[in-house]
């Protein structure tokens, strides 16, 4: 490039042969870029390209070529697909792997719905497609969106693509206003096979490395998501819907009679769906779907289950992730045999040593599987959570011949060991006592199977992972910086703290000049990620307080405490008036563990409770914080080992520092209450006694998707006491209290028709 004619001085018959060689370049960094994932030139040298082309073009506007790059919007890099936020969430399933686990979610949905024994509860079983969810929307029986699933909230725009597949309908008719139609797209193993050869013979007649699919659900994603349709048209993609979403009026009643409306609309349904009645015929169209696998022609990995009942299946909704009236019943994990010739130590985000089995290679349930975790030292030591014999007490060497465990999609374990296979020069593996990332001691607290750097933020490594969860997609989501530039921007001193993403504009920000020059980065890339970054200043608090990456505080504990406190002033207020709660707690606690281990086995519960109301009161707790520890503790979901480590962190001046050169650039979003206007939103709600009509579990969910907190005891914070027959103390307590107490009934009544 540098050495190109200026453009002034090219005459027409130049002009023409370079917007041929760039237009040749372009297309072939275009379909590295998108098609391949494997940039071959950088985002700098892109541009440059695209910059050139731009100005011939200007100076000779005639012999803008056909397939100009100039016009080519939609394919260039960076750009990728829009956003679109689901009107109602994609989520995922829980799992059962044995028939005890079946039969325990058929007994768990009974339990909710308070079913009696001779009740009928009925259910759908079909098989669980292994590919990738996608979302259908027709409006007026046209086809009008198209969204993959993403992070459940929001997925990506794939309109253009789904209408390149065949199963897709483009119209419908006879189906409501709004249909929201969704199922799984996916390749048959015949098609994955075919695709895979002539990648293959393309590679080798143009003497590249080819790209191969390793697996059916991975070519149906890399064809699904490309920026170009006509690849995707190229690609035989299949589609089974199975679900749906936003409706303008119910399909049918039962699951069943949706499916079969949904087939009737013109969509392939999967033939293998069954309706059965009890959790024995479920286990028996498992077995069925299980025996047939193979010959299926296409990748499954289990069988769903779900409610029939479509009112039952409202009733039951969703837990945090995932629906309770659903469930996947997954095939047994698959097993391969291979030499362990490494053990490495990796250090986590919380500084927690995970040792991770580099093994040779070998393909488990069609997956080339190098890596397995190890969990951690007493799992190689042949010893289980409770110290208990595992494997017959056989340790995990490095030289041995071991087993390799697959189930799904979940990280690979080693499960076995082969003795008669060891080398005799194999050795016990030793695990550090030191953090081979950064020196510290790594100890292990009692109670916890996991040993732990103890560098906090000086090691590197937790530093780095600390960054990456932040940046991660249900934390700050911030496009254009994942791992692999947290890692490139932390190695270069650019990124240490969670502060430092909002500053690098600031301070690299003639620093656009300075990010350009970095490999991988060009103009278009670092201006994306500025603006990416930007975007993330104003944030949902429960994202931002996930995004802290507390030990103990996940996604769910982020959504509690944001609901709970509403703001991140008032939750930093909340713990450290609770502290000093906090600090005796840990002291009864740690008397309490010492009290165990010297206690005999006769009057222990007596003393270990002596022991732990004596350093209670020994330790002189303020009332407020008393009342604050109470309150924080006795907020739904929030347990007192989740209480302690947000203490922890948050009286640690250096971390507690960090948080606030973070929040300083935030803009910090109250929850939103889900609905407002609800008589009972934002009120603390406890229930006691016995509830009739629903189950507490039920009684419980519905409160909250009215916005209501629930809480497990009566403070003076409660709003609300729903008392049923039967009810005790927390009734007596609320009197004392004045708080207001009601009963089933008018319960219901306040709700009613919400
Ligand atoms: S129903 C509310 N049915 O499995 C959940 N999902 O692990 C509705 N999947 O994200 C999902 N086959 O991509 C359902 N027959 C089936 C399925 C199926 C495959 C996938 C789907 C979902 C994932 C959950």
């Amino acid at each position: 490039m540098q050495d190109s004619p200026a453009v002034e001085t090219l005459t027409p018959e130049q002009a023409a042969q370079e917007l041929a060689q760039l237009a040749a370049r372009l297309s072939e960094a275009n379909s590295a870029y998108h098609t391949e994932d494997a940039p071959k030139i950088s985002d700098a040298e892109y541009d440059a390209l695209k910059r050139r082309n731009a100005a011939i073009e200007a100076r000779f506007p005639d012999l803008k070529r056909a397939d100009s790059p100039s016009e080519q919007v939609g394919a260039a890099p960076a750009e990728g697909f829009g956003k679109i936020r689901h009107e109602v969430a994609m989520l995922s399933l829980g799992n059962a792997f044995t028939d005890e686990e079946v039969e325990e979610f058929v007994q768990r949905v009974r339990k909710y719905l308070n079913l009696r024994p001779s009740d009928a509860l009925a259910f759908t079983a079909e098989p669980k497609i292994d590919g990738l969810s996608l979302a259908l929307r027709y409006e007026s029986g046209l086809l009008v969106q198209a969204a993959t699933r993403g992070d459940g909230a929001t997925g990506e725009n794939v309109t253009a693509n789904a209408r390149t597949i065949a199963d897709i309908p483009q119209a419908i008719e006879g189906a409501p206003e709004v249909l929201e139609v969704r199922g799984e797209v996916y390749m048959s193993h015949a098609d994955f096979e075919a695709l895979n050869k002539a990648q293959a013979e393309q590679a080798a007649a143009s003497g590249k490395e080819p790209k191969l699919f390793a697996n059916p659900r991975n070519a149906a994603a890399g064809s699904l998501r490309q920026l170009d349709p006509e690849i995707t048209r190229a690609r035989p993609l299949k589609f089974f819907a199975y679900a749906w979403g936003a409706l303008s009026e119910p399909l049918a009643e039962t699951q069943m009679g949706a499916i079969q409306r949904l087939a009737a609309l013109g969509f392939v349904t999967n033939p293998l769906t069954r309706r059965c009645d009890t959790a024995q015929d479920l286990i028996d169209h498992y077995r069925q779907i299980e025996a047939q696998r193979a010959t299926l022609g296409y990748d499954i990995d289990g069988v769903v289950y779900k409610v029939d009942d479509l009112e039952m299946q409202r009733r039951l909704g969703f837990r945090a992730t995932t629906p309770r009236w659903a469930t996947a019943h997954k095939f047994p994990a698959e097993l391969a045999w291979t030499r362990l010739e490494e053990i490495d130590i990796q250090v986590g985000r919380t500084g927690a040593l995970s040792p991770v089995a580099r093994l040779a290679p070998v393909t488990v349930g069609g997956v080339v599987v190098s890596n397995a975790t190890l969990h951690n030292e007493d799992y190689i030591a042949g010893r289980g959570a409770s110290g208990e014999v595992i494997r017959e007490g056989k340790d995990f060497r490095i030289g041995d011949w071991v087993q390799v465990y697959r189930a799904g999609d979940v990280i690979p374990k080693l499960a076995d060991v082969d003795l008669s296979k060891r080398p005799p020069e194999a050795v016990p593996f030793v695990f550090p006592e030191v953090c081979p990332e950064c020196g510290s001691p790594a100890v292990r607290e009692e109670g916890d199977a996991v040993r732990r750097c103890t560098g906090g933020v000086i090691c590197p490594a937790q530093a780095v992972e600390q960054l990456k969860h932040f940046v991660s997609r249900k934390a700050f989501d911030i496009e254009g910086l994942g791992a692999k530039q947290v890692e490139q921007f932390h190695a270069d001193g650019w990124i240490r703290e969670p502060a430092d993403v909002f500053d690098l504009k600031a301070k690299y920000g003639s620093g656009l000049q300075q990010l350009k020059n970095r490999e991988g980065w060009g103009q278009k890339s670092a201006e994306n990620l500025f603006d990416a970054i930007d975007e993330k200043r104003r944030i949902a608090l429960a994202r931002m307080i996930f995004a802290l990456g507390i030990r103990h505080v996940g996604e769910v504990a982020g959504r509690d405490l944001a609901l709970h406190y509403g703001s991140w002033p008032a939750l930093t207020e909340a713990l450290d008036t609770a502290r000093p709660a906090a600090l005796a707690h840990r002291k009864a606690d740690e008397a309490e563990i010492a009290e165990r281990a010297s206690a005999a086995d006769e009057g222990r519960r007596a003393r270990i409770s002596e022991a732990r109301s004596a350093v209670v009161a020994d330790s002189a707790v303020p009332p407020e914080a008393a009342q604050a520890w109470a309150d924080l503790i006795g907020t739904d979901g929030i347990g007192p080992t989740l209480a302690l480590s947000l203490s922890d962190a948050l009286a640690n001046p250096e971390e507690r520092a960090a948080f606030d050169r973070l929040t300083a650039h935030l803009t910090i979003e109250a929850p939103e209450a889900p609905a407002a206007d609800s008589p009972v939103a934002g009120k603390t709600i406890v229930f006691t006694g016995t509830l009739e009509k629903m189950t507490r579990a039920e009684a419980k969910a519905r409160a909250e998707s009215l916005g209501a907190k629930v809480a497990g005891s009566v403070s003076a914070k409660t709003d609300l006491l729903v008392a049923g027959p039967g009810a005790g103390s927390k009734a007596k307590k609320a009197a004392d209290l004045g708080v207001e107490t009601i009963d089933e009934d008018a319960w219901l009544a306040l709700i009613e028709g919400l």
